[in-house]
């Protein structure tokens, strides 16, 4: 085990309540009722209710839900874009609801930088002076910000474009420029909400597949609403579930595909092709024996989808999975399937 580490985002008991009287309604004996009821008795909406959660250092937290679940409300507030209602909340351990204007805009600037549905570029600076614009309210030189900002833009792909204008992009190179922007000020966690959804669906993928490069490459952490499950089942290290303000679920992809926490979740997951998300570490079993010195080789983190395609590759029933040059387990079809069923055991810890 690592040592552990400060969490990114330490969020406890938040509350965001809009309306008469919003600060009353947390601890009261309308804080349980259905967003509707809450309406008709206080005039009141719940975006967000008693959540609490980490997010940790390196990680992709996806926060999922339906339309109104409150995702950008619950995002909002963790740079006190919204003030929340009650709760605590801290980043890297520094309690963000303490913070005075100074050290806010500092937070908004420098720590946690967000990327919107809308890029929110300057139409008339070219994209090398929109990416450079960060930098520029961080007080650095201009031939120094221009340097970094020709760095960026190249690193998201758009190396040659520096001298165009937002209007002459299309939607996917405009995302890219919102990207290189929230990176050029070297945030410790990037914000994202629903930075793709305007997207049509190739660029959104590629715009995606650059999510992924740049948490691999860099472990950089990242908050990402999205309320398509596909998005956040391919970014996500982790994924809040949200249903009327609430985290219903708060797992893995593996966790909220393969054990749904209720009928809620179940339905949202229910046409997820399981193969592509269940690891070979839920599926295997122990070895019999002559299992476990033949076969291929299969780390505890391939889908079954892959262990599938091995085992009936390779010709041999069985297949191996190896950790740290260890075995830990085998799958065989039986086991393999049991899991896409959904009859198979529950996740084992390698
Ligand atoms: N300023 C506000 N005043 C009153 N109610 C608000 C305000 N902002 C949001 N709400 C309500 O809070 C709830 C959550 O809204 P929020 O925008 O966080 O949802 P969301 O999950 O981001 O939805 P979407 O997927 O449509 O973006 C909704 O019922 C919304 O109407
Ligand atoms: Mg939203």
């Amino acid at each position: 085990m690592s040592e552990p580490t400060t969490p990114v985002f330490s969020v406890r008991d938040l509350w965001k309540v809009f309306g008469p009287g919003a600060d009353r309604i947390p601890g009261s004996e309308h804080a349980a009722l259905p967003s509707t009821e809450l309406r008709e008795r206080t005039g009141c909406t719940a975006a967000v209710r008693n959540v609490s959660f980490d997010v940790d250092k390196g990680e992709v937290f996806v926060v999922m839900g339906l339309s109104g679940s409150g995702k950008s409300t619950l995002v909002r507030c963790l740079t006190r874009l919204i003030e929340p209602t009650s709760g605590t909340l801290a980043i890297d351990g520094e309690d963000v609801l303490a913070m005075d204007r100074t050290r806010l805009r500092e937070l908004r600037r420098h720590r946690a930088a967000m990327v919107f549905q809308h890029f929110g570029l300057l139409p008339h600076r070219t994209v090398l002076d929109n990416v450079a614009y960060g930098l520029e309210i961080q007080g650095l030189g201009k031939a120094e910000r221009r340097a970094r900002a020709a760095e960026l833009v190249e690193k998201v792909g758009l190396g040659g474009l520096e001298d165009r204008r937002p209007a002459q992009l299309s939607g996917g190179q405009q995302q890219r420029v919102g990207l290189a922007r929230a990176l050029a000020v070297d945030p410790s966690v990037l914000l994202f909400d629903e930075p793709f959804s305007a997207l049509d669906p190739l660029i959104r993928r590629e715009m995606q597949d650059e999510v992924v490069r740049l948490h691999r490459e860099e472990g950089r952490t990242m908050v990402f609403i999205t309320h398509d499950l596909s998005e956040a089942l391919r970014l996500g290290t982790r994924i809040a579930l949200m249903r009327d303000g609430e985290i219903v679920q708060l797992g893995t992809p593996e966790e909220i595909v393969g054990s749904p926490a209720d009928d809620y979740v179940r339905a949202f997951v229910r046409d997820v092709p399981r193969e592509q998300v269940l690891t070979v570490a839920t599926a295997m079993r122990p070895p019999s024996a002559g299992e476990g010195d033949h076969g291929p080789a299969l780390r505890p983190e391939a889908t079954v989808s892959e262990a599938i395609e091995a085992v009936a590759r390779s010709g041999d029933p069985v297949a191996r999975v190896m950790k740290d040059g260890r075995l830990v387990g085998v799958v065989d079809h039986a086991c393999l399937l049991d899991v896409v069923a959904g009859t198979g055991a529950q996740a084992v810890t390698v």
